[in-house]
């Protein structure tokens, strides 16, 4: 065998090597907890045959507890970039059978090099998160580590999507670099989010709880609302993240890709014209009219277990993405509280940063009042979703269903926001407060007399506040029209170096 030869044989060795990570008790390891290893998910989530792999052979430069003795090619994490669909992104996915995936100061390196590359190509940056935090050994070069990839997080954020699968337990710093993404995906019964875990919590506050209920992907995307998406298994996730690609562009400067659209744009909906109750105390289900005007009915929903009283998701209206908002009045009558407002409001800024346009669906009795709300800052957190809307510059239209009162008709990307096209259905009620709460404020009203005047679409018409009341069974069309007018939508914010939103 020539020398040569003999070198790129050491090489193919090297290579199957590092392929194998912390070896192969360790991956079955990784199995019998029913997780894929980082390879296998970068296999599932890459088309095939495009992963272009960085620095396999890194390794770490710890001398600490023996650590000089210890190394493992790749440092325990798989980075690079591939193609979704055909569509480029960089990615890097984290080895639990390293160090528990743990973060060294070289991994950092690695990761921090694909998000450098992502932002400079204009691609998206995804991340496959399994890791036990800071690597312990490395002190504070580990914790150097994170801030270097927080900073990236941060300065990416707004330029390419940055999107966080969560596929085992992520403790410590881990959780940070998520919390800065777009979306954070997590999977059930094997994914864990938490600063400090089970035993540290119980010697801090004497609480006994379990990963599960402290950080499992149910509580993040029912209460916490930290995870946008609660995948049952690692292979549903992986291609909820490819479905959720698809909706976005590759970088702020474009546009989402433009799908085929099989779905006439004149398609009418004749059961939206009875959709809305006579009585105007009785839900409705909002996903109906949703799905009956979008393409094909098809809607992508983004925290779909948290703050379900306002629903927000994509999907696509001839062909283009589009990002929907909409109140639900089956559940709390779709009332805009301190979690809703906060759902809405990133959605809405993730939309407009990205050149999304926005589809506002409206039937909102107001803001949810009382003590709890107040004491948790509703005043601060309903101002995240104004000025959510307020900020947007990507086309934005609205269709009022039913119920826009008061503050709430305000945020709901009314005309003033720079809403830019706004329509009502017939029934629609837009309105300072209901008839109810009018009458026993001015007394010498009716109820009757306060409806005829207010609690109906014609008076923000007279007024110019909406374009046009439309008949409900027509409102695909005529937002796809809408859309197609704005199309070449151009409008500037004041320069400011960045503006302080109600946080
Ligand atoms: C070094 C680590 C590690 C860590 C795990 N390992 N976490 N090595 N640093 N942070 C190693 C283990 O020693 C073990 O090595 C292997 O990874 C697998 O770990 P196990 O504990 O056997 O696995 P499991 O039972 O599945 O438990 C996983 C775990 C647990 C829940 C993640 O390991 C754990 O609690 N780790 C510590 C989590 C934590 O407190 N992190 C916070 C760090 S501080 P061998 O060789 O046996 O395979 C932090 C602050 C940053 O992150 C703040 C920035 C803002």
């Amino acid at each position: 065998m020539s020398n040569q030869q003999e070198l790129i044989e050491k090489l193919v060795e090297k290579r199957a090597a590092a392929r194998l990570g912390g070896g192969e008790k360790r991956i079955a390891s990784q199995h019998a907890k029913g997780k894929l290893t980082a390879r296998e998910r970068l296999d599932l989530l890459l088309d095939k045959g495009s992963f272009e792999e960085f620095d396999m052979f890194v390794q770490h430069r710890c001398t600490n507890f023996g650590m000089d003795k210890d190394h493992i090619d790749g440092d325990g994490v798989v980075t690079g970039c591939g193609t979704i669909d055909g569509r480029l992104v960089y990615v890097f996915a984290q080895d639990f059978t390293v160090s528990g995936g743990s973060l060294s100061k070289t991994m950092s390196e690695k990761i921090c090099k694909v998000m450098d590359m992502a932002v400079r190509a204009g691609a998206p940056v995804i991340g496959l998160n399994d890791s036990g935090g800071a690597r312990i050994q490395e002190g504070i070069d580990s914790l150097a580590g994170y801030g270097e990839i927080f900073e990236r997080n941060i300065l990416a954020s707004g330029v390419v999507p940055q999107i966080s699968g969560i596929f085992g337990p992520c403790a410590g710093g881990a959780v940070y670099s998520p919390a800065l993404t777009d979306f954070t995906l997590m999977v059930k019964n094997t994914s864990y989010m938490f600063l400090t875990g089970p035993s540290v919590v119980k010697s801090v506050t004497g609480e006994d709880v379990s990963q599960e209920e402290l950080g499992g992907a149910s509580v993040h995307a029912s209460k916490s609302g930290v995870a946008h998406f609660a995948a049952v298994s690692e292979q549903e996730g992986i291609e909820t993240i490819k479905e959720l690609l698809s909706f976005l562009p590759q970088n702020n400067r474009e546009e989402a890709p433009a799908a085929e659209c099989n779905d006439p744009v004149s398609r009418t909906d004749d059961e939206l014209n009875d959709i809305v109750p006579d009585n105007p105390n009785k839900s409705y289900d909002m996903y109906r009219i949703i799905e009956g005007v979008v393409d094909n009915g098809r809607f992508f929903e983004v925290h779909k277990e948290y703050a379900k009283n306002i629903i927000v998701g994509f999907a696509r209206m001839n062909g283009r993405s589009v990002g929907i908002v909409a109140n639900q009045p089956k559940v709390l009558a779709g009332v805009l509280d301190i979690n809703a407002s906060r759902k809405a409001s990133r959605f809405v800024r993730f939309c407009d940063a990205f050149n999304i346009p926005l589809v506002t669906l409206v039937d909102v009795p107001g803001f949810l009042c009382g003590t709890q709300q107040e004491y948790g800052a509703i005043i601060t957190n309903g101002a995240k979703l104004l000025y959510a809307y307020g900020e947007a510059t990507v086309p934005k239209v609205t269709v009022t269903i039913r119920k826009s009162y008061g503050g709430a008709h305000i945020v709901m990307s009314c005309k003033q926001l720079r809403g830019d096209v706004n329509y009502a259905w017939p029934t629609a009620e837009i309105a300072v407060m209901g008839a109810k709460g009018a009458v026993g404020i001015l007394k010498d009203v009716t109820e009757e007399e306060y409806n005829d005047l207010f609690c109906n679409p014609y008076q923000a018409a007279s007024k110019g506040y909406i374009e046009d009341i439309i008949e409900p069974r027509n409102t695909r069309f005529r937002i796809c029209r809408a859309l197609e007018q704005l199309s070449g939508k151009q409008q500037e914010l004041p320069a400011k170096k960045h503006d302080n939103l109600p946080l």
